[in-house]
């Protein structure tokens, strides 16, 4: 079978870390008789520099008509480059936010899980981590704060900026149903979290998700205010299955769960909504800082691959050899800079990827 991809190399460790995910599943189309075959796809900052907006109609065009999309990251650094020069609606990340949207992207998966073999890497203490853990983050994608209408003003000579945090019950209610679908394939717990002590799109959120949660009596269901989740997460991340939550919330703690696995550039991500096309990428961004320099972990890219696999083709068994072979790689010492502890052995990028394609037979 072929599968269409559309390629989104994007700015920064994009381009470094696609490549090595490419690789991997043109290996496993090898010894599975997949093809796949790629439509680049200008995103960011590079479309930017070449058609003047940061995804053009025709790029979204080709995603829509792709069986999936595998992103590397966009935008480059905030403070220097000039695309911040730009008007917000043409910057690197209203490409990103365009495609979530026109492909109708709702449900983000964040899978945070703690490879044994990482434990030297995770900041928290033995204790804490003791037999690993393995959540997910099911992060709103496609409302709330990042969709909201935004305008800054000069009154009486005052700067003024406001953004607005809108949520209907359709779109809490088909997030919701999301979550609990995964949490029955997991450890049937779902923790929804909101800040409903402040907000009334969290009391919304609340209330609804209650609604949902009656749909399924095997999924037991709990809240937790924000601010606790950000320290649960590190006091005792055993304790959760899916966290549910809305979009800012889910950006930020899903950052705060990449670290716990011992770094971002571990964290996979899976963009859904109601159709088979998926888009795939890490959860960390462009690495300004390393760009060019074949030091960007490009694992949570290939684990992103893992998850295009199972999510949009169905291909489970290739989705767990690309894992074990992860795994594999990493047992026998192999760490990326930003993994590396004392006695492994430190490989760059490209090393890395073809170490993983090494061991898939
Ligand atoms: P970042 O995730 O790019 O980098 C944060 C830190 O983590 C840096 O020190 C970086 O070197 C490190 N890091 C990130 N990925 C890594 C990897 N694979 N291997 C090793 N180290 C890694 O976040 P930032 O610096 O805040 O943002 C840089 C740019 O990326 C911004 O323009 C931001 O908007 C954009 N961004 C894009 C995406 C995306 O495309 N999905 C996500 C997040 C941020
Ligand atoms: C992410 C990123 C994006 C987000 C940015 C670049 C718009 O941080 O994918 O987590 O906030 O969703
Ligand atoms: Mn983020």
């Amino acid at each position: 079978m072929n599968y269409k991809i559309a390629l989104i190399p994007g700015d920064g460790i994009g381009p470094e870390i696609v490549r090595e995910a490419t690789k991997v599943l043109d290996k496993i189309g090898e010894l599975h008789g997949h093809s796949f075959s790629y439509t680049e796809v200008l995103m960011g900052g590079i479309s930017i520099d070449k058609t003047g907006v940061p995804l053009t109609e025709e790029a979204l065009n080709t995603a829509k008509a792709s069986d999936s999309v595998l992103l590397g990251a966009v935008g480059g650094n905030v403070g220097q480059s000039n695309w911040y020069t730009l008007p917000p609606n043409l910057r690197p990340e209203a490409g990103l936010l365009a495609i979530r949207k026109g492909l109708n992207l709702y449900a983000n998966i964040r899978p945070a899980v703690l490879f044994d073999e990482l434990k030297g890497a995770c900041p928290l203490k033995d204790e804490l981590i003791e037999g690993g853990f393995d959540f997910v983050v099911m992060r709103e994608l496609t409302g709330g704060l990042y969709f909201g209408e935004r305008h800054t003003t000069t009154e009486n000579g005052i700067r003024k900026a406001t953004d607005t945090l809108t949520y209907d019950e359709v779109e809490i209610r088909r997030i919701a149903k999301w979550a609990f679908e995964i949490a029955r394939k997991r450890n049937k717990k779902v923790c929804s979290v909101d800040k409903a002590n402040v907000l009334d799109s969290s009391r919304l959120w609340r209330n609804v998700v209650k609604e949902v949660a009656k749909e399924y009596e095997d999924v037991e269901l709990s809240d937790m205010l924000v601010d606790n989740c950000a320290m649960q997460l590190v006091k005792d991340p055993k304790q959760f299955d899916v966290i549910l939550t809305e979009n800012m919330f889910g950006d930020i703690l899903s950052d705060e769960a990449s670290m716990v696995t011992g770094s971002i550039g571990m964290l996979a991500s899976a963009s859904l909504g109601d159709t088979k096309l998926g888009l795939y990428e890490p959860s960390h961004g462009s690495a300004p800082d390393i760009a060019g320099q074949n030091k960007a972990n490009p694992i949570a890219t290939i684990l992103s691959v893992a998850m295009m696999l199972r999510y949009s083709f169905d291909l489970e068994v290739e989705a767990d050899k690309i894992e074990a072979a992860i795994k594999s790689v990493l047992q026998k010492g192999y760490r990326t800079i930003d993994i590396m502890s004392e006695g492994k052995t430190l490989v760059g990028t490209i090393e890395m990827g073809d170490l993983i394609v090494n061991e898939l037979v």
